[in-house]
């Protein structure tokens, strides 16, 4: 089980170093030895081979089974440096490029122990929320022709969103195969009313939908799901959607939990290869001050156990301590609310020491 671990940048080698400790930690007591292979990514690549995403580390991600990834980016105000410059283009987008990865998993809980941390008040939180966000990754803006022009002494910038029926087909069979394992509930979010792209996503998925006439298939404009995530997010089971809005709404769901950095994230190709990351930032403003929130990147430990290597018991020995952990008190400082808060070390003995059967 040989796992290429791309800690990155800002808090990323934080949390990473202790998401090892929970692998160490799981592996010992259920007799499994992960080898690790360390790579560069992001600024921390770009010091020694001027790229974000570098041969070598690509080398070291096909020589795995898997990658767990931390976070890539530095500060806002050194945007500008050759260091930052377009760090999460080139390192995240590459890295999805070059796998082909299609298909990403966001899923986002709120823990009992945790309803008081979220934003959202009681009476909607309350009733409980579970959903899971499949974002398609390889079409739309993101990978479509782009340019800046300057026309008539103006400045015209494009972006082209496209998408291919066999890249909706894809996504749609990921996200009703998802919720056969869950609710059986997926609803497909789009801008019908308005975009091309849209309107063929809408048809696709429905012609899917035929050979999973056991999920019941809900269309929403993407709109309106930007304001039901906030107004009533127990409705929503698999949220399915392309690939900017899908960006948008997982970050807004993942509110939701009270912290972003309780958040994990796979991504997979058709090969079944996986990407597993927190999908919080590099957080620089907090670097080196034990205020990180472990927990996203231990999660996504915990989906990488399970999707690629499919121990289930592992995962779920993981994810068990992580709630027990919460429900107990455990806090990092995004938690807190101005309280007492644990260190990044701290949040994560508390979890190795639930770790049931310990
Ligand atoms: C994400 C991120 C990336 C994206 C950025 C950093 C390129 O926001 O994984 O959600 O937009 O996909
Ligand atoms: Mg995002």
């Amino acid at each position: 089980m040989k796992i290429a671990v791309l800690a990155g940048d800002g808090i990323g080698p934080e949390i990473m170093a202790e998401a090892l400790r929970v692998l160490e930690a799981v592996g010992k007591q259920c007799g499994h030895r992960f080898e690790l292979v360390e790579g560069l990514v992001g600024g921390a690549a770009y010091e020694r081979f001027e790229k974000h995403f570098p041969a070598e580390t690509e080398e070291i991600c096909r020589s795995c089974d898997a990658i767990l990834f931390g976070t890539v980016g530095g500060p806002v105000d050194q945007a500008k440096l050759p260091k930052w410059h377009q760090c999460e283009r080139n390192s995240i987008l590459a890295i999805r490029q070059a796998f082909g990865f299609f298909a990403n998993f966001r899923p986002v809980q709120v823990y009992p122990g945790l309803v008081d941390a979220s934003p959202l008040r009681r009476e909607i939180i309350g009733k409980g929320v579970d959903l899971l966000v499949v974002r398609e990754l390889m079409g739309d803006v993101y990978f479509g022709r782009r340019g800046t022009e300057v026309r008539d002494g103006k400045r015209i910038a494009f972006d082209i969103a496209e998408y291919t029926e066999d890249q909706i087909r894809a996504i749609a069979v990921s996200g009703f195969e998802a919720a056969r394992k869950r609710r059986k509930h997926v609803t497909s979010v789009d801008k019908a009313n308005v975009l091309d792209t849209s309107k063929l996503w809408r048809a696709v998925v429905h012609e899917v939908h035929q050979d999973y006439r056991d999920i019941e298939l809900v269309d929403m404009l993407v709109d309106n799901c930007a304001m039901q995530i906030v107004r009533s997010p127990s409705q929503f089971d698999v949220i399915l959607t392309s690939n900017l809005f899908g960006d948008i709404l997982s970050d807004s769901a993942a509110v939701l939990p009270g912290s972003l950095g309780l958040l994990a994230s796979a991504s997979f190709n058709s090969a079944g290869f996986g990407l597993y990351e927190p999908p919080s930032g590099s957080a620089p403003d907090i670097v080196g001050q034990e205020k990180a929130n472990p927990v996203g990147q231990i999660l996504s430990a915990a989906m990488l156990l399970r999707h690629t290597f499919k121990l289930e018991r592992e995962a779920d020995l993981i994810e068990a301590a992580v709630r027990s952990a919460l429900e107990a008190g455990a806090r990092t400082f995004d938690l807190a609310n101005g309280g007492p808060a644990l260190t990044t070390k701290q949040m994560t003995d508390a979890i190795i020491s639930a770790l049931p059967g310990k």
